[in-house]
């Protein structure tokens, strides 16, 4: 009763939220973004057709929408359903949220994505995350792996971010490209603002709602669903001599485009094609396509992409995105659906929980209150992470020694030193001090958050100290065996 109540509360403020929003005010920060959608009468009684069942097969989007709304009125505990925006065709783009705090930021816990169906026509991304929903959902009291995935973690699913595409999509059409735009003939995927070339591609309503989502959030780790292929793909997508002119060329030239994180991307990569029953056998979908060793590629060696997401995701919100090719048909007929789920069930969930992976921590000022956007640097890696309004970071790194930069206005920039080890995250809180009478201290990149070249970033002063910086291996989380 008590928590029937306290549930319904939360839905109120939480539509009081979205009706903000949608009267033309900002969203609210990212803890409370997250909400149902606006149609869901509070109080509603479980539906009719007991919807919270899933088959294998296709749903379209009526189906998925009542699909995802009985979840949700099924497990409110652990579910919280939330509509992004809306397609060219007014469809909405549906995100649900699976966690012990479904409506709340865990601060200090990371959030997670998978985005499905950016290409309308690759449909089994979104039956496989309407499957994650519910295996989610009902292994929750049974699987203490589950359990511990959703107390310390918030998985954000958006199962189709083109259903206008997917609403002409055909089923069984494995190498067409009908339905892989957007209503406005637009693929998605090459919608994005792009750090090596200007994209002068018109920004599209998903695209956008999408930019504005992941501003919103800090998202730890992303994968974003495809189909066509059998590759786990990681960044960069484009490089910096990908040009329109020999574009032909560059799609056979297979020169990598190296990130910072190239060893973390080379790992969360593998971390999905080796939890996978086949894709890290590397065998090429039919002749004349490419094998993938280990089942695995940088984006830009497989071929050069301006307006990707995943260069998007790392370079301006510090989101580690890989690209997942999951099966070679684009649209392949429901009764193999089941084999996809097999297939793909631990590395969807395994990836996720890469996110417990490296480093995290706080940036607090002086009296301990939070630093917002500080700039958290690794060195050796030129990419700067910004901290959330809680002065949060999180920065996954393999097993190792580091040191980490931090920089904020205002303040002296402060160096950590720090270790990385297998199974369990390091812990690490930096104190900025106030840059006040000292000499005024830089200034620091602000959003999107480039690649700075190495010797800008080493020409202002640095203070070194560990001393005000606790680090520790963190014994709570416990990290996953692989
Ligand atoms: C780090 O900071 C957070 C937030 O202020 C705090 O909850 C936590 O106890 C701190 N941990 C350590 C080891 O200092
Ligand atoms: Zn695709």
């Amino acid at each position: 009763m008590t928590t029937c109540l306290i549930t319904g509360l939360t839905r109120i403020l939480v539509l009081t939220y979205i009706l903000g929003a949608s009267l033309g005010q900002s969203f609210p920060d990212p803890s409370s973004y997250p909400a149902t959608e606006l149609s869901t009468n509070i109080g509603e009684a479980e539906p009719r057709d007991g919807g919270a069942d899933l088959e294998f097969r296709y749903h379209d989007h009526d189906q998925l929408t009542r699909y995802l709304r009985a979840i949700s009125a099924k497990y409110p505990a652990l579910t919280a359903l939330y509509s992004i925006g809306k397609s060219v065709q007014g469809r909405d783009l549906w995100v649900m949220v699976v966690s012990a705090s479904p409506y709340e930021h865990m601060i200090g816990k990371p959030d997670v994505k998978y985005v499905a169906n950016i290409h309308g026509n690759e449909a089994v991304g979104r039956e496989l995350l309407l499957h994650l929903i519910q295996h989610l959902v009902t292994s929750y009291d049974t699987d203490s792996y589950i359990k511990w995935l959703l107390d310390n973690t918030r998985i954000h699913l958006m199962p189709s971010m083109n259903p206008d595409g997917f609403s002409i999509s055909k089923e069984g059409q494995c190498d067409t490209i009908h339905g892989r735009h957007n209503a406005r003939r637009y693929d998605l995927n090459r919608n994005f603002p792009d750090y090596f070339k200007a994209n002068t591609k018109q920004p599209q309503p998903e695209t956008e709602a999408v930019k504005e989502w992941i501003s919103k959030i800090q998202f730890v780790v992303s994968g974003s669903l495809h189909g066509g292929a059998l590759v786990a793909s990681y960044p960069f997508d484009n490089t910096p001599s990908a040009s329109p002119l020999n574009a032909v060329f560059q799609s056979y030239a297979h020169t990598p485009s190296i990130a910072p994180d190239d060893d973390v991307f080379r790992h969360l990569s593998l971390v999905y094609s080796r939890n996978h029953a086949k894709m890290a056998r590397g065998v090429s979908c039919k002749s004349g396509s490419p094998r993938f060793e280990n089942g695995i590629t940088n984006g830009a060696a497989w071929y050069p992409l301006t307006g990707g997401m995943q260069d998007y995701n790392y370079l301006w919100h510090g989101c580690m995105e890989i690209t997942l090719e999951i099966s070679c048909c684009k649209y392949p007929p429901a009764h193999e659906l089941p084999k996809y789920w097999q297939d793909n069930k631990e590395s969807l969930i395994k990836f996720l929980a890469e996110a417990h992976r490296g480093a995290h921590g706080f940036v607090m000022d002086e009296n301990g209150n939070p630093v917002e956007r500080a700039a958290v640097r690794v060195r050796g890696r030129d990419v700067a992470y910004h901290t959330t309004k809680y002065g949060e970071f999180w920065r996954i790194l393999l097993p190792g020694n580091y040191r980490l930069e931090v920089s904020a206005d205002g303040y002296l920039p402060q160096e950590v030193e720090f270790i990385v080890v297998d199974r369990h995250p390091t812990l690490l809180n930096v104190t900025l001090h106030s840059a006040k009478g000292y000499v005024a201290g830089r200034t620091t990149t602000r959003k999107p958050s480039r690649v700075v070249p190495i010797n800008l970033d080493r020409a202002a002063p640095t203070v070194q100290t560990t001393a005000s910086a606790t680090s520790t291996t963190s014994g709570q989380i416990h990290f996953p065996q692989d």
